[in-house]
């Protein structure tokens, strides 16, 4: 197996306080990082790096690990222009935009959906994601579902079944027919391809009744929960999120302290998505109140053509530094380690011996850039499991 050795790292996040400066981000000055295959296999001052095959010199810039992107819906087609111009001209976001990209998707061939999936996947890579979770959600039929996870599972592992998206326009008379066919066919056919089951628990899409069937279904079939909650109103996502040990609440834009408690007294990752906060111009979750409650905040872009079209986490860690009111370094944690804890994996996010070589060179001196020259792409090159990405 090929050995590579970064040297001159002037900075590297590890988020393996043992490693670095005592903080959870690990930052260790002066570094170098062996890859070997596709595992980190050594982390220590660069006057110590062993030799190895291949040699990069990083000339004193960053190294992070990579980003785990934990929440992104890439299974559609079409955009959504008109809407958020008309957003930005006034209009309120609702549920009820995701019809229009659920007709442009039925329609769609698989050749279409895997191309657009491709280049959404390319376009976030080159912005150093190196790991991804996505969902169905814009079939809403058996058929469309379980293809729309298909087509993922050849692309990445952390799938998600999100038939309950929303009631489709067919079964708009009968909803409780929608949740059967959502728990019982449905679900048959998707439960094969995804590890995870989600529910948009809001007003205009499913209660707080239909999501725990919903949930409570799915995790019979052995996917684990993770749950859009809280993200227009305030209502009951984030606390059948914990009582269902669901692995991530996801938005946490409304919660009262009675959601806050619950987050910090569980298993259950925050994940915050500025992104749609953005493109939705709607308030900013509080960031600092979950992070001083001390729960575990994930930062994930949500990238969908309806309220959060960017599959940039270099954007969205400049967002939730600069508006969220996250530091910089609980921001780098949150989209890397923090992204890890919300699909429950230990073998991403962090840079330490034994990790997935999952590997960002930034063209900056810090990670502090990330947020301080927003807008600007500062990713050099990306390793993902070994592999230099092209
Ligand atoms: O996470 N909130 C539900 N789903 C998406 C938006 C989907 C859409 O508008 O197309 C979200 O923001
Ligand atoms: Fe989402």
């Amino acid at each position: 197996m090929t050995t590579t050795v970064i040297t001159n790292i002037g900075s590297l996040v590890t988020n393996d306080p043992a490693l670095g400066d005592g903080t959870p981000i690990g930052l260790l000055q002066d570094a170098a990082v062996v890859i070997d295959g596709d595992r980190i296999a050594w982390v220590g001052p660069n006057a110590d790096a062993p030799a190895a095959d291949e040699a990069v010199d990083a000339a004193g810039r960053a190294v992070i690990p990579g980003f785990v992107d934990s929440h992104s819906h890439l299974l559609f087609a079409g955009d959504r222009t008109q809407e958020f111009n008309a957003r930005m001209s006034g209009r309120a976001y609702t549920a009820g935009g995701i019809r229009t990209t659920v007709a442009a998707t039925r329609a769609a061939s698989d050749e279409a959906l895997e191309a657009n999936l491709t280049h959404y996947l390319r376009e976030a890579l080159r912005q150093g994601t190196t790991t991804f979770e996505t969902k169905s959600g814009y079939g809403l039929t058996v058929e469309d579902e379980a293809r729309a996870l298909r087509i993922a599972a050849r692309h990445t592992d952390e799938i998600t079944y999100l038939g309950a998206h929303i009631v489709p326009p067919d079964y708009a008379d009968d909803p409780a027919a929608y949740v059967a066919l959502v728990t019982g066919e449905m679900l048959d056919a998707c439960a094969p391809y995804a590890r995870w089951v989600d529910v948009f628990c809001e007003k205009g899409a499913f209660d707080g009744d239909q999501a725990r069937a919903i949930l409570t279904a799915g995790k019979a079939k052995g996917l684990h929960p993770r749950v859009h909650a809280n993200q227009l109103s305030y209502g009951p996502g984030v606390q059948l999120a914990v009582e269902l040990d669901a692995a991530s609440a996801d938005h946490c834009t409304h919660l009262t302290d009675a959601d806050v408690d619950a987050l910090a007294s569980s298993e259950t990752v925050a994940t915050l998505l500025p992104g749609a906060e953005f493109s939705t111009r709607a308030e900013w979750p509080d960031a600092r109140r979950l992070l001083d409650a001390g729960v575990t905040v994930a930062l994930s872009t949500d990238c969908n053509p309806g309220s959060s079209f960017t599959s940039s986490v270099p954007f969205c860690i400049a967002l939730a530094v600069r508006d969220m009111k996250m530091t910089p370094d609980e921001a780098i944690w949150s989209a890397t380690a923090g992204g890890a804890r919300a699909l429950r994996r230990t073998d991403i996010g962090r840079i330490t011996p034994g990790a997935r070589a999952d590997l960002v060179l930034l063209d900056a001196p810090s990670h502090v850039h990330l947020a301080y020259r927003p807008g600007v792409p500062l990713v050099s090159d990306v390793w993902r499991q070994g592999k230099r990405c092209p």
